[in-house]
């Protein structure tokens, strides 16, 4: 007997952007939490840090190009000792000041970097229910970890580095320049070909760690696929495929990562040759400077060290520019996230949800997932307070979809909704959500400890009322059978519980909470009779005095409901009691019937637990 429900949400392809129009780019507004707005101060204390330290930096050569001189000019050694001490001076200055502004932007980079993230799981846990129909959580997941990485990088290296680069090769420019323009232009002859090669390596390189980043996600998507699927897996000797597959696409990362490797694996030769080969050149046409009298040799000597300063940033650039693209690349995708907004906001005079005993009214309601495709169609009916409705349909009839905006986890687009006389639409999402317990067939528990779950959804609540709550809901005998009682530690989404088990733990749950009303959606398929009878005794306790809907595909879960909710294809077709519905021989007449036709004469059909699904 296969109770297996076919669930028919599917995920609806990837995000759809929904930045504001004339929003700055990705990388300004990456920047931008770093070292714009408030934090502009700092960034300029710090440039000023960084500046300091860059003139103490240019000063070095400088120095020992002039006390190349005194000893070339045979001058005195108390002027030579001037200059030493002045070069030992400025790399003290350039230690100490490096620290700081290093300090500053480290600090800089971890608030921004602190920012993107709260602002990103801040925004998802706003989110309606829709947009997580539209991106699957593996994938959801995935980007919030790789981007965030990503981000991280920009902001700890790139964005200090950018800045620190650009100004020593414009500080030593200048000074080239100032010092002996013939040099300067000499020493800055092979810059193109350094910023050539750092060009060429991002662009091959970047497209292909990018192309790898994606291999690798798809891999691990794989991976952690077979592995949960690994039952499906086993049971069908699908081994071979399942290698095969894998196989192939790690076939596509060893080729992409070669690539990529190779490419930045050359960076570092090739960058190294041609900062050589800018040196001999600065002291080839020194030697003739030196010789004609234009040029001094400290002179030379420092312009030897400054065309080292000035090729180590060049260098750097390549990978300057693959974290910055990367960052760009994964920033947008953060930001779209960011810039996500729930299609479901309380109004702007809503009001908290005041219970007055749960009455439920539905008057003309339509509603769809999109637009101009209606999933439930003019539905109108009364709830009175304290009823318990049975709902049953066809897979696919909108039992799920009618208590998903019930919860207001969807706006309606006709009709209204009132519950306890109140407008749906008016009320605050948190009041009536904290009214109104929900259980789902997919039970879902965190990797927590049993208690923790319990407690989970009611922060007054005491351990003893969990107890209480996992006694009533005949959870207490099993749950102190584990190892560590109620301590036991749930492996994840409480895989080391039976299924049934995990629906007791929810049910003990929702009775912590202690809502108002219960809603229960096929919460006791796959069980055996004999947990399903104590589930149900749980439930039965759980809805007791209070409005209830439960949806259940074996009618006999629903038999005893004071009525029952007939859906098809959108619409309310049935409401009535079990005997009413049967007296009347329609609808739900025909689906009692025939999820027991053929099962024997024998059993009371309450005792009798099928899936008229699969009859
Ligand atoms: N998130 C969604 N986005 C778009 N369409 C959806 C979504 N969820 C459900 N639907 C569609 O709405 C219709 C009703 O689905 P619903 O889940 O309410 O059915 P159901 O009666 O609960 O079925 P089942 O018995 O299989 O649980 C189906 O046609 C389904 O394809
Ligand atoms: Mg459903």
């Amino acid at each position: 007997m296969s109770d297996k429900i076919t669930t028919s949400a599917q995920p609806q392809g990837p995000i759809e952007p929904t930045g504001e129009p004339g929003k700055a780019s990705t990388l300004s507004r990456l920047v931008g939490r770093m070292i714009g707005g408030s934090h502009k101060g700092r960034t300029a204390l710090a440039t000023l840090f960084l500046v300091i330290a860059l003139a103490a930096l240019v000063t070095i050569p400088y120095a020992t190009g002039r006390g190349m001189n005194v000893i070339t000019e045979q001058g005195s050694t108390d002027e030579l000792w001037d200059w030493v001490l002045l070069g030992f001076f400025a790399g003290g200055v350039y230690l100490l000041a490096s620290y700081l502004a290093n300090r500053m932007f480290a600090k800089l980079a971890a608030e921004a970097l602190y920012s993107v993230q709260t602002d990103l799981f801040n925004n998802v846990q706003t989110l309606s229910m829709g947009f997580f129909f539209k991106n699957p959580p593996g994938e959801l997941s995935s980007n919030v970890t790789n981007d965030g990485e990503v981000v991280s990088l920009f902001y700890t290296t790139a964005v200090s580095q950018i800045l620190r680069s650009t100004l020593q090769v414009l500080m030593i420019l200048v000074v080239m320049f100032v010092i002996n323009w013939q040099l300067a232009v000499v020493a800055t002859l092979t810059i193109p070909l350094l910023i050539g090669v750092a060009w060429i390596v991002a662009r091959i390189a970047s497209p292909a760690f990018n192309r790898l980043q994606e291999l690798l996600g798809e891999v691990s998507a794989f991976q952690e696929e077979t592995l949960s699927g690994h039952k499906v897996i086993i049971s069908k000797n699908r081994h071979d495929w399942a290698e095969e597959q894998h196989e192939e696409q790690v076939g596509g990362v060893y080729q992409v990562g070669k690539r990529a490797f190779m490419a930045s694996l050359m960076q570092f030769p090739a960058t190294q040759s041609l900062s050589l080969i800018q040196n001999v050149l600065v002291l080839l046409a020194g030697t003739f400077l030196v010789a004609s009298g234009e040029a001094t040799v400290g002179v030379v000597l420092a312009f030897a060290g400054y065309s080292a300063l000035l090729a180590a940033p060049l260098a750097e650039m390549a990978n300057l520019i693959t974290t910055t693209l990367n960052a760009s690349a994964g920033g947008d995708r953060v930001f779209r996230i960011i810039d996500e907004r729930p299609d479901v906001v309380d109004a702007p005079d809503a009001v908290d949800y005041e219970f007055k005993g749960g009455r439920v009214q539905f008057e003309h309601v339509d509603f769809g997932y999109v637009p101009n495709s209606l999933v439930l169609r003019d539905n109108t009916f009364d709830v009175a307070p304290g009823e318990s409705i049975g709902i049953c349909g066809p897979t696919g009839a909108g039992k799920s979809t009618l208590i998903n905006i019930m919860t207001r986890y969807y706006d309606i687009d006709g009709g209204r909704i009132l519950i306890d006389g109140q407008d749906l639409s008016k009320l605050t999402q948190h009041s009536l959500r904290k009214q109104i317990g929900v259980v789902l067939q997919e039970a879902f528990l965190f990797t927590d400890t049993v208690m923790n779950n319990l407690l989970y959804a009611n922060e007054d609540a005491t351990p003893e009322d969990a107890i209480e709550a996992a006694k009533k809901a005949n959870a207490h005998d099993f749950i102190m059978a584990l190892p560590d009682g109620y301590d036991t530690m749930l492996t994840e989404r409480g895989a080391n519980l039976s299924q049934g088990q995990r629906q007791m733990v929810t049910i003990a749950r929702a009775m912590v909470a202690d809502p108002k009303m219960m809603i229960l959606d096929e919460a006791t398929s796959n069980v055996d009779t004999r947990t399903e009878k104590l589930i149900q005794d749980g439930m039965r306790k759980l809805m007791e005095g209070k409005t209830s809907f439960s949806i259940a595909h074996r009618l006999a879960t629903i038999r005893d409901s004071s009525r029952i909710m007939v859906l098809n294809g959108g619409e309310i077709v049935e409401m009535a009691s079990h005997d009413e519905l049967m007296a009347d021989r329609g609808f739900y007449y025909a689906l009692y019937m025939s999820q027991f036709k053929g099962r024997g004469p024998a059993g009371d059909p309450a005792e009798i637990a099928i899936d008229f699904v699969s009859t």
